[in-house]
Protein backbone atom coordinates (compact mmCIF):
# COMPACT_ATOMS: atom_id res chain seq x y z
CA UNK A 1 0.00 0.00 0.00
CA UNK A 2 1.99 3.49 -1.21
CA UNK A 3 -1.20 5.10 0.52
CA UNK A 4 0.11 6.94 4.13
CA UNK A 5 -1.33 5.00 6.93
CA UNK A 6 -2.71 8.74 8.43
CA UNK A 7 -4.48 9.58 5.19
CA UNK A 8 -5.81 5.79 5.27
CA UNK A 9 -7.44 6.61 8.51
CA UNK A 10 -8.79 9.79 7.65
CA UNK A 11 -12.39 9.56 7.63
CA UNK A 12 -14.67 10.71 3.78
CA UNK A 13 -16.32 13.81 4.97
CA UNK A 14 -19.92 12.66 5.49
CA UNK A 15 -21.40 16.08 4.69
CA UNK A 16 -19.66 17.14 1.47
CA UNK A 17 -20.09 12.86 0.48
CA UNK A 18 -23.54 13.66 1.07
CA UNK A 19 -23.61 16.94 -1.24
CA UNK A 20 -22.29 14.89 -3.81
CA UNK A 21 -24.88 12.14 -3.28
CA UNK A 22 -27.92 14.62 -3.76
CA UNK A 23 -26.32 16.66 -6.38
CA UNK A 24 -25.99 13.01 -8.17
CA UNK A 25 -29.50 12.43 -7.71
CA UNK A 26 -30.67 15.74 -8.89
CA UNK A 27 -28.28 15.69 -12.40
CA UNK A 28 -30.44 12.73 -12.79
CA UNK A 29 -33.71 14.56 -12.74
CA UNK A 30 -34.52 12.91 -9.05
CA UNK A 31 -36.71 15.06 -6.84
CA UNK A 32 -34.22 15.14 -4.02
CA UNK A 33 -34.86 16.99 -1.04
CA UNK A 34 -31.66 18.02 0.58
CA UNK A 35 -31.75 18.45 4.29
CA UNK A 36 -28.70 17.88 4.88
CA UNK A 37 -26.93 20.84 3.79
CA UNK A 38 -24.66 23.43 5.24
CA UNK A 39 -24.76 26.37 3.51
CA UNK A 40 -27.40 29.38 3.23
CA UNK A 41 -28.94 30.13 -0.10
CA UNK A 42 -29.13 33.53 0.45
CA UNK A 43 -27.27 36.43 -1.99
CA UNK A 44 -23.31 37.11 -1.08
CA UNK A 45 -23.63 40.83 0.21
CA UNK A 46 -23.05 43.54 -2.57
CA UNK A 47 -20.59 45.03 -1.10
CA UNK A 48 -18.47 41.53 -1.22
CA UNK A 49 -19.06 41.46 -4.87
CA UNK A 50 -18.03 44.65 -5.54
CA UNK A 51 -14.81 44.55 -3.84
CA UNK A 52 -14.01 41.23 -5.42
CA UNK A 53 -14.78 42.64 -8.95
CA UNK A 54 -12.67 45.99 -8.05
CA UNK A 55 -9.46 44.07 -7.61
CA UNK A 56 -10.11 41.46 -10.11
CA UNK A 57 -10.11 44.29 -12.94
CA UNK A 58 -6.62 45.70 -11.69
CA UNK A 59 -5.09 42.86 -13.29
CA UNK A 60 -2.91 42.64 -10.43
CA UNK A 61 -3.50 39.85 -8.44
CA UNK A 62 -0.48 38.66 -6.69
CA UNK A 63 0.55 36.82 -3.26
CA UNK A 64 -0.10 38.63 0.05
CA UNK A 65 1.25 38.50 3.21
CA UNK A 66 0.84 35.40 4.74
CA UNK A 67 -0.94 36.21 7.62
CA UNK A 68 -3.67 38.38 5.48
CA UNK A 69 -4.03 41.93 3.87
CA UNK A 70 -3.81 44.65 6.22
CA UNK A 71 -7.56 45.96 5.45
CA UNK A 72 -8.90 42.75 5.71
CA UNK A 73 -7.29 42.35 9.36
CA UNK A 74 -8.00 45.46 10.59
CA UNK A 75 -11.63 44.83 9.88
CA UNK A 76 -11.25 41.50 11.69
CA UNK A 77 -9.64 43.84 14.88
CA UNK A 78 -12.98 45.99 14.93
CA UNK A 79 -15.49 43.07 14.21
CA UNK A 80 -13.47 41.26 17.27
CA UNK A 81 -13.89 45.15 19.69
CA UNK A 82 -17.74 45.37 18.50
CA UNK A 83 -18.94 42.44 18.89
CA UNK A 84 -16.75 40.72 21.72
CA UNK A 85 -15.76 43.73 23.46
CA UNK A 86 -12.44 42.50 23.35
CA UNK A 87 -9.20 45.05 21.81
CA UNK A 88 -6.98 42.94 19.90
CA UNK A 89 -3.81 44.25 17.88
CA UNK A 90 -3.49 43.66 13.65
CA UNK A 91 -0.73 41.11 15.46
CA UNK A 92 -3.21 38.95 17.17
CA UNK A 93 -5.41 38.22 14.14
CA UNK A 94 -4.39 35.46 10.52
CA UNK A 95 -6.50 34.73 7.80
CA UNK A 96 -6.35 31.63 6.31
CA UNK A 97 -8.90 28.96 4.10
CA UNK A 98 -12.10 28.97 5.77
CA UNK A 99 -12.51 28.51 9.36
CA UNK A 100 -11.98 24.83 8.67
CA UNK A 101 -8.44 25.50 7.19
CA UNK A 102 -7.93 27.90 10.35
CA UNK A 103 -8.97 24.88 12.73
CA UNK A 104 -6.27 22.88 10.85
CA UNK A 105 -3.31 25.20 11.19
CA UNK A 106 -4.21 26.40 14.93
CA UNK A 107 -4.08 22.20 15.36
CA UNK A 108 -0.03 22.30 13.40
CA UNK A 109 0.85 24.94 15.28
CA UNK A 110 -0.68 23.55 19.23
CA UNK A 111 -0.09 19.97 19.07
CA UNK A 112 2.31 17.32 19.51
CA UNK A 113 1.73 13.81 18.66
CA UNK A 114 0.00 12.48 21.26
CA UNK A 115 -1.47 15.59 23.15
CA UNK A 116 -5.32 15.29 22.96
CA UNK A 117 -8.25 17.76 22.47
CA UNK A 118 -10.83 17.54 24.24
CA UNK A 119 -14.33 17.89 21.36
CA UNK A 120 -17.76 17.95 22.98
CA UNK A 121 -20.26 15.67 21.21
CA UNK A 122 -22.27 16.54 19.63
CA UNK A 123 -19.69 17.74 17.50
CA UNK A 124 -18.58 18.88 14.17
CA UNK A 125 -17.73 16.16 11.87
CA UNK A 126 -14.17 17.80 11.09
CA UNK A 127 -13.16 17.83 14.65
CA UNK A 128 -11.73 14.69 14.95
CA UNK A 129 -9.94 14.07 11.90
CA UNK A 130 -8.43 17.48 11.61
CA UNK A 131 -6.77 16.39 15.49
CA UNK A 132 -5.87 12.83 13.78
CA UNK A 133 -4.09 14.63 10.79
CA UNK A 134 -1.75 16.27 13.26
CA UNK A 135 -1.32 13.02 15.39
CA UNK A 136 -2.94 13.98 18.49
CA UNK A 137 -5.95 12.19 20.06
CA UNK A 138 -9.22 13.57 20.02
CA UNK A 139 -11.21 13.42 23.42
CA UNK A 140 -14.76 13.29 23.30
CA UNK A 141 -17.03 14.36 26.15
CA UNK A 142 -20.70 13.78 25.62
CA UNK A 143 -23.38 15.14 27.30
CA UNK A 144 -25.67 14.01 29.92
CA UNK A 145 -28.73 15.22 29.15
CA UNK A 146 -30.77 15.06 26.08
CA UNK A 147 -30.50 18.92 25.43
CA UNK A 148 -26.99 18.73 24.71
CA UNK A 149 -25.11 20.96 27.06
CA UNK A 150 -22.22 19.87 27.87
CA UNK A 151 -20.98 19.24 31.73
CA UNK A 152 -18.45 20.98 33.43
CA UNK A 153 -17.61 17.82 35.30
CA UNK A 154 -17.34 15.72 32.30
CA UNK A 155 -14.57 18.04 30.85
CA UNK A 156 -12.51 18.46 33.93
CA UNK A 157 -12.38 14.70 34.49
CA UNK A 158 -11.50 14.41 30.64
CA UNK A 159 -8.75 15.96 31.34
CA UNK A 160 -5.22 14.23 31.14
CA UNK A 161 -1.51 15.53 31.49
CA UNK A 162 -1.93 15.69 27.44
CA UNK A 163 -4.77 17.69 27.19
CA UNK A 164 -3.60 20.59 25.40
CA UNK A 165 -7.03 22.13 23.86
CA UNK A 166 -10.38 22.01 23.97
CA UNK A 167 -12.83 23.33 21.01
CA UNK A 168 -16.00 24.42 22.24
CA UNK A 169 -18.71 25.41 18.93
CA UNK A 170 -22.01 27.61 20.18
CA UNK A 171 -24.05 27.68 18.44
CA UNK A 172 -23.32 23.73 17.65
CA UNK A 173 -23.01 22.47 14.68
CA UNK A 174 -24.87 19.65 14.64
CA UNK A 175 -27.53 20.27 17.34
CA UNK A 176 -28.24 24.28 17.14
CA UNK A 177 -28.00 24.76 20.57
CA UNK A 178 -26.34 27.66 22.52
CA UNK A 179 -24.21 26.51 25.51
CA UNK A 180 -25.33 28.76 28.75
CA UNK A 181 -23.50 31.92 29.64
CA UNK A 182 -22.98 29.90 32.57
CA UNK A 183 -21.17 27.35 31.25
CA UNK A 184 -18.98 29.71 29.10
CA UNK A 185 -18.12 31.45 31.93
CA UNK A 186 -16.97 28.15 34.07
CA UNK A 187 -15.11 26.93 30.64
CA UNK A 188 -13.09 30.07 30.61
CA UNK A 189 -12.40 29.26 34.01
CA UNK A 190 -11.58 25.68 34.03
CA UNK A 191 -9.07 26.43 30.82
CA UNK A 192 -7.31 29.29 32.71
CA UNK A 193 -6.71 27.15 36.15
CA UNK A 194 -5.27 24.30 34.29
CA UNK A 195 -3.60 26.51 31.24
CA UNK A 196 -5.24 24.71 28.60
CA UNK A 197 -5.63 26.45 25.49
CA UNK A 198 -9.75 27.50 24.24
CA UNK A 199 -10.76 27.35 21.09
CA UNK A 200 -14.08 28.77 20.50
CA UNK A 201 -15.51 28.18 17.09
CA UNK A 202 -17.88 30.73 16.43
CA UNK A 203 -18.73 30.17 12.60
CA UNK A 204 -22.75 30.46 13.87
CA UNK A 205 -22.56 33.37 16.22
CA UNK A 206 -24.42 35.82 14.45
CA UNK A 207 -26.81 33.64 13.68
CA UNK A 208 -29.14 32.82 16.52
CA UNK A 209 -33.37 33.12 17.44
CA UNK A 210 -35.25 34.48 20.45
CA UNK A 211 -33.48 37.72 21.14
CA UNK A 212 -30.48 36.14 22.03
CA UNK A 213 -27.34 37.27 22.47
CA UNK A 214 -23.94 36.38 21.54
CA UNK A 215 -22.14 35.68 24.50
CA UNK A 216 -18.29 36.85 24.72
CA UNK A 217 -16.27 34.27 26.21
CA UNK A 218 -13.81 37.70 26.53
CA UNK A 219 -15.68 38.94 29.34
CA UNK A 220 -15.49 35.72 31.53
CA UNK A 221 -11.27 35.44 31.16
CA UNK A 222 -9.29 36.80 33.93
CA UNK A 223 -6.39 36.99 31.89
CA UNK A 224 -6.88 39.55 29.36
CA UNK A 225 -2.81 39.71 28.58
CA UNK A 226 -1.34 38.98 25.34
CA UNK A 227 -0.85 35.39 27.14
CA UNK A 228 -3.98 34.51 27.03
CA UNK A 229 -5.01 30.99 25.72
CA UNK A 230 -8.70 32.67 24.65
CA UNK A 231 -8.47 31.47 21.24
CA UNK A 232 -11.35 32.57 18.51
CA UNK A 233 -11.95 30.75 14.96
CA UNK A 234 -15.13 32.64 12.92
CA UNK A 235 -15.08 33.24 9.12
CA UNK A 236 -17.61 34.93 6.58
CA UNK A 237 -18.90 31.32 5.38
CA UNK A 238 -22.25 31.22 7.47
CA UNK A 239 -22.89 34.71 8.46
CA UNK A 240 -22.64 36.35 5.07
CA UNK A 241 -23.36 33.08 2.97
CA UNK A 242 -19.87 33.14 1.53
CA UNK A 243 -18.79 29.23 2.06
CA UNK A 244 -17.65 29.19 -1.74
CA UNK A 245 -15.19 32.18 -0.76
CA UNK A 246 -12.93 30.44 1.74
CA UNK A 247 -12.05 32.68 3.95
CA UNK A 248 -11.61 32.27 7.69
CA UNK A 249 -9.68 33.60 10.78
CA UNK A 250 -7.99 33.18 13.97
CA UNK A 251 -7.66 35.74 17.00
CA UNK A 252 -4.75 34.53 19.24
CA UNK A 253 -1.69 35.61 21.65
CA UNK A 254 1.07 37.24 19.14
CA UNK A 255 2.95 33.96 19.78
CA UNK A 256 0.68 31.55 18.57
CA UNK A 257 -0.15 33.78 15.72
CA UNK A 258 3.41 34.18 14.78
CA UNK A 259 4.14 30.41 14.90
CA UNK A 260 0.62 30.05 12.74
CA UNK A 261 2.08 32.16 10.28
CA UNK A 262 5.15 29.80 10.05
CA UNK A 263 3.03 26.90 9.83
CA UNK A 264 1.03 28.54 6.97
CA UNK A 265 3.34 30.25 5.39
CA UNK A 266 4.54 26.76 4.19
CA UNK A 267 1.54 24.98 3.37
CA UNK A 268 -0.59 27.55 1.40
CA UNK A 269 1.46 30.70 1.25
CA UNK A 270 -1.38 32.87 1.80
CA UNK A 271 -5.31 33.05 1.20
CA UNK A 272 -6.48 34.45 -2.36
CA UNK A 273 -6.23 38.18 -2.57
CA UNK A 274 -9.33 37.87 -4.11
CA UNK A 275 -11.18 36.42 -1.90
CA UNK A 276 -9.55 38.18 0.73
CA UNK A 277 -11.00 41.65 -0.17
CA UNK A 278 -14.28 40.40 -0.85
CA UNK A 279 -14.11 39.30 2.80
CA UNK A 280 -12.91 43.17 3.69
CA UNK A 281 -15.85 44.33 1.12
CA UNK A 282 -18.81 42.16 3.38
CA UNK A 283 -16.99 42.79 6.58
CA UNK A 284 -17.16 46.74 6.22
CA UNK A 285 -20.05 46.56 4.00
CA UNK A 286 -23.48 47.26 4.86
CA UNK A 287 -24.75 44.30 7.58
CA UNK A 288 -28.65 44.04 6.56
CA UNK A 289 -28.01 41.17 4.93
CA UNK A 290 -26.91 39.25 7.79
CA UNK A 291 -30.05 40.17 9.76
CA UNK A 292 -32.29 38.96 6.68
CA UNK A 293 -30.42 35.74 7.08
CA UNK A 294 -30.52 35.80 10.49
CA UNK A 295 -34.87 36.42 10.66
CA UNK A 296 -35.43 34.13 7.47
CA UNK A 297 -33.30 30.92 9.69
CA UNK A 298 -35.56 31.92 12.90
CA UNK A 299 -38.26 31.37 10.58
CA UNK A 300 -37.41 28.58 8.95
CA UNK A 301 -36.19 26.80 12.62
CA UNK A 302 -40.46 27.81 13.35
CA UNK A 303 -41.72 25.88 10.64
CA UNK A 304 -39.38 22.93 11.05
CA UNK A 305 -39.92 22.22 14.34
CA UNK A 306 -44.05 23.17 13.91
CA UNK A 307 -43.44 20.08 11.11
CA UNK A 308 -41.69 17.91 13.63
CA UNK A 309 -43.85 18.51 16.51
CA UNK A 310 -46.60 16.78 14.34
CA UNK A 311 -44.18 13.85 13.96
CA UNK A 312 -45.21 11.04 16.35
CA UNK A 313 -41.84 9.31 18.62
CA UNK A 314 -39.34 12.62 17.41
CA UNK A 315 -38.08 14.22 20.55
CA UNK A 316 -35.99 17.41 19.23
CA UNK A 317 -34.70 20.03 21.23
CA UNK A 318 -35.39 23.24 19.70
CA UNK A 319 -32.27 24.78 18.66
CA UNK A 320 -30.92 28.48 19.87
CA UNK A 321 -29.28 29.30 16.52
CA UNK A 322 -27.39 27.43 13.00
CA UNK A 323 -29.79 26.24 10.78
CA UNK A 324 -29.75 22.57 11.91
CA UNK A 325 -31.77 20.52 14.15
CA UNK A 326 -31.25 17.29 16.08
CA UNK A 327 -34.44 15.37 16.50
CA UNK A 328 -33.69 12.20 17.83
CA UNK A 329 -35.50 9.44 15.86
CA UNK A 330 -34.29 6.80 18.40
CA UNK A 331 -37.87 5.72 18.48
CA UNK A 332 -37.60 4.49 15.03
CA UNK A 333 -34.31 3.28 14.65
CA UNK A 334 -31.32 3.75 16.49
CA UNK A 335 -28.69 2.90 13.76
CA UNK A 336 -29.00 6.44 12.06
CA UNK A 337 -26.83 5.36 9.28
CA UNK A 338 -29.06 2.83 8.30
CA UNK A 339 -32.12 4.99 8.80
CA UNK A 340 -30.72 8.17 6.74
CA UNK A 341 -29.53 5.67 3.78
CA UNK A 342 -33.30 4.50 3.70
CA UNK A 343 -34.72 7.72 4.14
CA UNK A 344 -32.55 8.70 0.87
CA UNK A 345 -33.29 5.76 -1.22
CA UNK A 346 -37.32 5.27 -0.70
CA UNK A 347 -38.18 9.01 0.20
CA UNK A 348 -35.33 10.74 -1.71
CA UNK A 349 -34.86 13.35 1.25
CA UNK A 350 -30.73 13.82 2.12
CA UNK A 351 -30.19 13.81 6.16
CA UNK A 352 -27.10 13.98 7.88
CA UNK A 353 -26.65 10.41 10.48
CA UNK A 354 -26.19 11.56 14.14
CA UNK A 355 -23.34 8.82 14.88
CA UNK A 356 -21.08 10.95 12.23
CA UNK A 357 -21.48 13.67 15.16
CA UNK A 358 -20.87 11.24 18.05
CA UNK A 359 -24.48 11.15 18.89
CA UNK A 360 -26.32 7.52 17.69
CA UNK A 361 -30.38 7.59 16.67
CA UNK A 362 -30.26 10.96 15.72
CA UNK A 363 -30.66 12.60 12.08
CA UNK A 364 -29.37 15.95 11.43
CA UNK A 365 -31.83 18.47 9.76
CA UNK A 366 -31.06 21.31 8.25
CA UNK A 367 -33.50 24.29 7.55
CA UNK A 368 -31.14 26.31 5.12
CA UNK A 369 -33.20 25.81 2.25
CA UNK A 370 -37.50 27.07 1.61
CA UNK A 371 -40.12 26.86 3.82
CA UNK A 372 -41.21 24.53 0.88
CA UNK A 373 -38.26 22.16 1.22
CA UNK A 374 -38.88 21.79 4.90
CA UNK A 375 -42.39 20.99 4.70
CA UNK A 376 -41.92 18.41 1.78
CA UNK A 377 -38.62 16.90 3.38
CA UNK A 378 -40.47 16.37 6.55
CA UNK A 379 -43.44 15.12 4.83
CA UNK A 380 -42.06 12.81 3.22
CA UNK A 381 -39.62 11.43 6.10
CA UNK A 382 -43.05 11.07 7.83
CA UNK A 383 -44.70 9.09 5.32
CA UNK A 384 -41.56 6.78 4.80
CA UNK A 385 -41.42 6.25 8.93
CA UNK A 386 -45.16 6.52 10.45
CA UNK A 387 -46.96 3.24 9.67
CA UNK A 388 -50.26 4.89 10.00
CA UNK A 389 -49.22 7.13 6.79
CA UNK A 390 -50.87 6.15 3.47
CA UNK A 391 -49.46 3.48 1.51
CA UNK A 392 -48.62 5.50 -1.10
CA UNK A 393 -47.55 9.00 -2.25
CA UNK A 394 -46.56 11.42 -5.51
CA UNK A 395 -43.02 12.46 -5.47
CA UNK A 396 -42.59 14.60 -8.08
CA UNK A 397 -44.93 12.79 -11.03
CA UNK A 398 -43.71 9.70 -9.80
CA UNK A 399 -45.77 7.32 -7.44
CA UNK A 400 -44.17 5.40 -4.56
CA UNK A 401 -45.43 2.90 -2.58
CA UNK A 402 -44.53 1.77 1.07
CA UNK A 403 -43.46 -1.72 0.62
CA UNK A 404 -41.69 -2.11 4.19
CA UNK A 405 -42.64 -2.18 7.54
C1 LIG B 1 -18.74 24.22 13.34
C2 LIG B 1 -18.10 24.58 12.04
N1 LIG B 1 -16.89 25.12 12.05
C3 LIG B 1 -16.26 25.45 10.91
C4 LIG B 1 -16.86 25.22 9.69
C5 LIG B 1 -16.10 25.54 8.45
O1 LIG B 1 -16.32 26.80 7.96
P1 LIG B 1 -15.54 27.36 6.71
O2 LIG B 1 -16.47 27.28 5.54
O3 LIG B 1 -15.21 28.78 7.06
O4 LIG B 1 -14.32 26.54 6.50
C6 LIG B 1 -18.13 24.65 9.63
C7 LIG B 1 -18.76 24.35 8.33
O5 LIG B 1 -19.68 23.60 8.20
C8 LIG B 1 -18.77 24.34 10.85
O6 LIG B 1 -19.99 23.80 10.85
Amino acid sequence: MTISKLAREIKESPTLKLNETAGKLRDRGEPVIHLGAGEPKSKVPIDAILSAASKLTTADIRYTPTEGISSLIKAIVRYTEANYGKIVSTKNVIVSNGAKHSIFNLMMTLVNPQDEVIILAPYWVSYPEIVKMVYGIPVVVSPDDSHFQPNIEDIEEAISSYTKAIIVNSPNNPSGIMYSSEFIAQIVELCEKRGIYLIMDDIYHKLIFDGKSIISPYKYAKDQTDSSKLIIVNGVSKMYAMTGFRIGWTVANTKVIEAMINVQAQNMSCPSVVMQEAAAGALNGIQSGVENLRLTLENSRNVMLNELHAFTGIRVTPPDGTFYCLPDFSAYSKDSIGLSKMLLEKALVVTVPGKEFGIEGHLRLSYCGTVKEIMEGIARIKWALDPESPNEIFIGDRKYRRDWK
